[in-house]
């Protein structure tokens, strides 16, 4: 098979970017491991800065996000027992967020590979892409059991952190930035009226917590959880009780619980892969860069690499300039960057680390009473959280 740009994975990154592609007419393989089913089962987070949802526009895959989305234009922080309020629109000049789930995104994503036709192979195994720093790189593959291979001019790891692509970097060209939290989130979705119309980050002595949502009708709760913790550990009721101590009293009393549909534990992590760019190799979102989920950044920083990259990539193909694939790397990486400071920040903020100082522990309240004391302080967390400029 022949193509000219070969993507690996089949998330939110390697779809939009098929996507994108071949709205301009560069063609595009996607090559999945898992199965559609599988890759539609993942529940992941759910909050789109506008930059993002103008990108699911512009791969026309917007309509259903812009029916069935939630524009939110500020979230609640709890903290000492009260809640205050981080308006975005005011302090981000008008902008806010769109509360859609990343799954039904990813779902409107494989429907428009499928209305144009695009190619999309899953359950493809042993992916290998080969002679990176060649012309003509390829991918090889193995779909039941036959072997198949993919020329290409240009191989995209879309694949996620568990990826293969960005092992095809030698380890001597290779740099990674890791920092692994001690603690988890366990996530329930329930068929529940959301507590709050806007987000709920919780800081709480207990640890952290957070009131988000699908729909009026889905809710998704987190809790902090130690590491050692399992899913069967937590039974519904475990989870409701856990979660009502962290929510201030008045939030608690409009809480709604019920049977969970959904229950999972994630670590908490922070990892960047220097440089996002080896020969005709890319890598973009997860496969280069993850953040712990506390700040939404994961895949609306996936969304700005897939908007660089498809840039760069009509610069080369349409008017014959790589100057954007040659300075993709650095460019993603400065946007990513800043994404981890952002997360970082809020990540410890508002959560319970074992043996924190005294000190630390004061400098973390100071942080949200400087936070909500001052203008500027919420300007510069609504911008982040917006989206910084692409
Ligand atoms: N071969 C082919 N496909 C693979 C391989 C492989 N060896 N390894 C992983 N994949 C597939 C996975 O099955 C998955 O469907 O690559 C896809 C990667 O998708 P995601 O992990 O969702 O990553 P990405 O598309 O970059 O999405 C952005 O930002 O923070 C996150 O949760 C957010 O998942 C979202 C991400
Ligand atoms: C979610 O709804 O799953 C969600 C929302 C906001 C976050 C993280 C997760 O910061």
């Amino acid at each position: 098979m022949k193509t000219q740009v070969c993507i690996i994975g089949g998330g939110p990154s390697g779809l939009m970017l098929s996507q994108l592609l071949h709205l301009q007419g560069i063609e595009t393989v996607v090559l999945e491991r898992q199965t559609r089913a599988y890759v539609l089962s993942r529940i992941r987070a759910g909050v789109l800065e506008q930059g993002f949802a103008q990108l699911m526009r512009q791969a026309q895959c917007g309509d259903r996000m812009d029916r069935e989305g939630e524009v939110h234009d500020g979230f609640y922080i709890a903290h000492s027992g009260k809640m205050d309020r981080v308006d975005l629109h005011k302090y981000s000049s008008g902008n806010s967020v769109m509360v859609y789930g990343q799954t039904e995104l990813t779902r409107d994503l494989y429907e428009a590979r499928d209305r144009l036709n695009g190619i999309v192979i899953h359950s493809a195994e042993d992916v290998k892409p080969h002679d990176l720093k060649a012309a003509n790189p390829f991918v090889t593959f193995q779909v039941a059991g036959e072997e198949k291979r993919v020329d290409c001019d240009f191989v995209v790891g879309a694949d996620g952190f568990h990826g293969v692509s960005r092992q095809a970097i030698p380890a001597n060209v290779l740099k990674e930035y890791e920092k692994v939290y001690p603690f988890g989130w366990l996530g329930i979705l329930s068929r529940t009226k959301p507590v709050s119309p806007e987000l709920i980050y919780a800081k709480h002595d207990r640890g952290f917590a957070l009131c988000s949502m699908r729909s009026q009708v889905l809710s998704r709760y987190y809790i902090q959880v130690p590491l050692t913790d399992k899913v069967e550990d937590w039974s519904d009721d475990a989870f409701w009780e856990e979660l009502k101590r962290r929510l201030p009293a008045e939030v608690v009393a409009h809480l709604v619980t019920g049977p969970t549909i959904e229950k999972s534990i994630a670590p908490l992590r922070s990892y960047v892969a220097e440089p996002m760019r080896y020969g005709n190799l890319f890598l973009a979102g997860d496969a280069a860069h993850i953040v712990p989920p506390t700040g939404a950044r994961g895949l609306n920083t996936a969304g700005s690499d897939i908007y660089y990259l498809f840039q760069a990539m009509i610069d080369h193909y349409k008017h014959g300039n790589s100057a954007g694939l040659d300075h993709y790397s650095e460019k993603a990486l400065a946007r990513v960057w800043k994404a981890q400071r952002f997360s970082w920040w809020m990540t410890t903020m508002l959560h319970n680390f074992p043996d924190t100082s005294e000190y630390d522990q004061k400098l973390k309240d100071i942080d949200l009473a400087y936070l909500f004391s001052s203008e500027a302080a919420q300007s510069s967390m609504a911008e982040n959280y917006v989206g910084l400029p692409y």
